[in-house]
């Protein structure tokens, strides 16, 4: 029987920071069933870290342990192609394609460019200006249907759809178009896990306040002194409402996720209760859900070669699709075929 091929979804992350809870419970568990349905690409986009300036041996080291955490987050590696961007060519090939077909104007008016520009005012290099195009070369060289992707990337995500329907109208046709055009995969509601000491900004893992984060690697100790100075409020009611009890919420949410109970039933069984018994089982819930995250982390963290074969196979998967994308798209230019 022939079967049709199946949708892609491919994502990226940048190895910086530490991987949080946040990334586990909003993205990384929610990727796991996707392989029954899709072609999963995950990818470490080494390319995009280097727009920031990075310590060489930090950025190897951390490229390594983001691999061993996803993979004890449970993506294996057989259902899923993991890979590094910077050993599959057609990235920064396909990305300067698409800068010839991209504005200076569309670019200048992204956020994350203007964020970080002021960030980094001394290094506004023209990668850093660059970088959605490079994002959209990672999303088009695959064909990908699906991109989860976080608030922060939206426009991103928007542009690679404008730059592929542009290109799609000059050299494709509506019945054979050159690049799929991609569509976000929004998370589902709940999975948003925000800080611990500002719950009204999501928790990432570049944060310099190491307090806000709960990260993958962190020792229960830390969890538990962590999750005991989270920021509350003074109504000492474990109550569901974002808006005016942000702290309370995400600590909510937190507990619901790793603990498996809903909102609703852990509003009812820590009614009349105070902050103290709700934070030590949102400590106990959390620490619970990382232990066999940690265990499994520290059993494959070691195996230099193993988790090279890893990245080896997953890149020599990934350059197939690549691969025939760049051919298709260097025809439609009029590159003479290698
Ligand atoms: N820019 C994304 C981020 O900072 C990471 C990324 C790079 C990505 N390439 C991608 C995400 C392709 C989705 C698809 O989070």
């Amino acid at each position: 029987m022939n079967s049709a091929p199946r949708p892609v979804v491919l994502s990226g992350i940048q190895p910086s920071g530490h991987l949080t809870l946040g990334n586990y419970l909003g993205a990384i568990k929610n990727w796991l069933p996707l392989y029954r349905e899709y072609d999963c690409y995950y990818m470490l986009v080494d390319l995009h870290a280097i727009t920031v300036r990075q310590d060489p041996a930090a950025l190897r080291e951390r490229c390594y342990e983001f691999l061993a955490l996803y993979i004890a987050c449970g993506l294996d590696p057989s259902n899923n192609v993991l890979f590094v961007q910077s050993h599959v060519g057609g990235h920064a090939r396909l990305a300067w394609v698409l800068n010839c077909y991209t504005q200076m104007g569309e670019l200048s008016r992204m956020t994350q460019f203007k964020d970080k520009s002021q960030k980094n005012a001394d290094n506004i290099n023209a990668g850093l200006f660059d970088y959605p195009v490079l994002m959209a070369a990672d999303i088009l060289l695959y064909d990908s249907a699906q991109v989860p992707v976080g608030d922060d990337q939206k426009q991103h995500l928007e542009l690679t759809r404008d730059v592929a329907i542009r290109f799609n109208n000059l050299y494709g046709t509506p019945e054979r178009p050159v690049f799929r055009v991609p569509e976000p995969m929004i998370p589902p509601v709940g999975a948003r896990i925000m800080g611990l000491q500002d719950p009204t900004a999501k928790m990432s893992k570049s944060d310099d306040a190491v307090t806000n984060a709960l990260y993958l690697l962190d020792p229960p100790d830390i969890i538990t002194r962590k999750i005991k100075r989270a920021v509350t409020d003074m109504d000492n009611t474990v109550r569901y409402a974002p808006a005016e009890k942000p702290g309370v919420s995400n600590l909510l949410s937190i507990l619901s996720a790793t603990g498996g109970e809903s909102i609703a039933a852990l509003e009812a069984r820590f009614a009349g209760q105070g902050y103290g018994a709700f934070k030590s089982a949102v400590a106990e819930a959390v620490v619970e859900c990382l232990k066999p995250v940690q265990a499994r982390y520290h059993e494959i963290r070691e195996d230099r070669d193993e988790l090279r074969r890893i990245l080896r196979d997953g890149a020599v998967r990934a350059a197939v699709r690549a691969d025939a994308t760049l051919r298709r798209v260097h025809d439609v230019l009029g590159f003479i075929p290698e």
